[in-house]
């Protein structure tokens, strides 16, 4: 929860501590261990404090397993660009080149932290695939990362929900502890609460009615699909008969579903769609043959 009112600051990063601790970030055996013997960070020329204030969250430093498993399960590879927004003193960012070999940018407002991120980019030898901006999540453009990770907070993660779902259809997109609320994710990772991250694959908009052309020997149908963020479903007018289509699936922009044709041969649907038609094949196990759609 974030407070914007004016002279709430405190409260805000209280609460935003709470529920960082509350949502997982640390395990309460290693948040007991913090308070016996303090754990440093940073460098001789700064030392970032665990639980410090920063714009809009505070700074807390995701675990390496738990960036691994994030970033394992965005599944980087050397040709992705990964921003991490609010990127701290860089380790995400630092791993995804160092342990995927991919390109990556941080974004950070605090100016001691993005200095501090500097230098561990340079110690860990990435600089040639890793850049800091110092700036604000919320003013910067990130819209060409083919991976987004985050460890914000449930309100921020809402706020950035819109820019998020207006990025290139299969984005991947990882957040440490907090959901999108009713954008469910693809997948939950972590094995319990203590490290609990959200994958997410940005859908394309495919909701509508399509016609398409190609489908039982050139006759032509029509697929009226309803879409709540990823979830798709529907019904296809084929023969003038209308069926419900089964096992609808959207990943990025990639739209599949079963039919039955006109023998009662269940069959696949597998279209790709590329900003303004779709195209693909029915398939039986193999391509049956080619169809392209195109919205009304
Ligand atoms: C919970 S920490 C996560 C750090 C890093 N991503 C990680 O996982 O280790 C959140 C970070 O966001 C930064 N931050 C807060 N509000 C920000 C904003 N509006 N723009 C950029 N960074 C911000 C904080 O300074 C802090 O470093």
């Amino acid at each position: 929860m974030r407070f914007t009112l004016p002279g709430l600051k405190n409260i805000s990063v209280v609460l935003s501590a709470v529920l960082l601790l509350g949502f997982g970030c640390l395990n309460p055996l290693s948040a007991a261990a913090q308070i016996a013997k303090p754990r440093t960070f940073g460098d001789a020329a700064y030392q970032p404090k665990m639980g410090q204030v920063g714009k809009d969250v505070i700074w807390v430093p995701t675990s390496d397993a738990v960036a691994a498993m994030m970033l394992q399960a965005a599944a980087v590879t050397p040709d992705d660009l990964v921003y991490d927004l609010g990127a701290g003193d860089g380790k995400i960012s630092i791993a995804a080149a160092r342990d995927f070999g991919a390109r990556s940018v941080g974004i950070e407002y605090n100016p001691e932290l993005t200095e501090l991120a500097r230098r561990n980019i340079e110690r860990a030898g990435v600089a040639d695939k890793v850049r800091m901006i110092h700036g604000d999540i919320f003013k910067e453009n990130f819209s060409e990362a083919s991976v987004v990770t985050l460890y914000l907070l449930p309100d921020l993660n809402l706020q950035l929900r819109p820019t998020l779902l207006k990025m290139k259809p299969g984005t991947r997109i990882v957040a440490n502890s907090i959901n999108m609320g009713d954008w469910e994710p693809d997948r939950v990772l972590g094995s319990d609460e203590q490290d609990r991250a959200y994958f997410w694959v940005v859908p394309a908009y495919v909701a509508g009615t399509w016609n398409i052309k190609g489908m039982e020997a050139s006759r032509d149908a029509t697929v009226e699909i309803v879409q709540h963020y990823q979830k798709v479903g529907g019904t296809l007018t084929l023969y003038g008969k209308k069926q419900t289509i089964l096992g609808a699936k959207l990943v990025g922009n990639h739209l599949s579903f079963s039919f039955l044709d006109h023998s009662d041969q269940l069959r696949v649907l597998d279209m790709t769609f590329d900003g303004r038609s779709m195209s693909g094949h029915v398939m039986e196990n193999l391509p049956l043959y080619p169809v392209t759609a195109n919205r009304n």
